[in-house]
């Protein structure tokens, strides 16, 4: 990238980037820093973008996001987080009481996700962590939905495919990196309604909207700006790209 006053540029290799009318950013967790700034490069040059470096930067901090869709009258597991506190007790008398949810703020895959059972083993665990200097949420832990929750792809304002996740025996996360199996369905109205709503709030007019299907109805997990398509794809059916490029093509063409 080089940046300079009224010009700025994208260079790969030798050639300079200079001829597109729109992108579609696919960035991998490990690059979002540097995924971000050529996304903000692009936009710089008049680039239309899926989604907006901003919003892509707003999404990918867990906490941040939870905390801005907190607010938007939107159902959460709720969720603690200190500044390593010691203690541990009180955050989760805060929460309620064990089971609860212990999840590294940079976890991927349910790698990181740790349901501890009882107040003494959650406690074990958070200390274990601060100790550490590795921060955690502590979250309420969901026992209704029981090893599945539901992912919902949002493009432009739409529900396009939705599939419902399940977990192998024995195990609560329903991670497909997990054995988790799917399954294509269709959402209730309060789900997708919720899924369109935590786009909106966040700003993304494409992203994997995760959701746990609780007794108070949506409780939303997670919001993915950048979702993999493989496996909703062969899921549903559903060509999810093409929509993807179909809503970027719309973006172009009314500008
Ligand atoms: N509070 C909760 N109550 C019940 N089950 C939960 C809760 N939080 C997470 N789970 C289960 O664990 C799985 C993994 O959790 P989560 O999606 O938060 O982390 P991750 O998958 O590691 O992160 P990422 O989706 O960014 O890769 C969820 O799909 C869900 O099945
Ligand atoms: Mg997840």
């Amino acid at each position: 990238m080089i940046i300079e006053k009224g010009n700025p540029q994208i260079l790969y290799n030798e050639q300079t980037l200079d001829y597109y009318d729109g992108i579609v950013p696919r960035i991998g967790a490990s690059v979002t820093f540097y995924g971000a700034a050529v996304v903000r490069q692009f936009e710089m040059m008049g680039v239309e973008s899926t989604i907006s470096s901003e919003a892509l930067l707003r999404t990918r901090d867990k906490l941040q996001c939870l905390q801005r869709l907190s607010k938007s009258g939107l159902n959460l597991p709720k969720t603690g987080f200190t500044n390593y506190s010691d203690d541990a007790q009180l955050l989760l008398k805060s929460l309620g009481k064990a089971p609860v949810v212990i999840k590294l703020l940079e976890g991927t895959q349910g790698l990181g996700v740790i349901l501890a059972e009882s107040n003494k083993a959650a406690t074990s665990v958070i200390e274990a962590f601060n100790k550490v200097r590795c921060r955690v949420m502590v979250q309420e832990f969901i026992s209704e939905s029981s090893g599945t929750d539901i992912r919902a792809i949002v493009v432009d304002g739409e529900v396009i495919a939705s599939m419902q996740r399940i977990a192998p025996e024995g195990e609560f996360r329903s991670n497909v990196h997990r054995g988790a199996s799917t399954k294509k369905i269709k959402i209730d109205e309060k789900y997708e309604r919720a899924a369109i709503r935590a786009c909106k709030v966040l700003k993304l007019d494409v992203a994997g909207v995760d959701m746990l299907i609780s007794d108070k109805g949506p409780l939303i997990l997670e919001v993915n700006a950048s979702p993999g398509l493989e496996g909703i794809e062969t899921c549903t059916g559903i060509n999810v790209a093409g929509k993807i490029m179909k809503y970027l093509v719309k973006k172009i063409k009314a500008k």
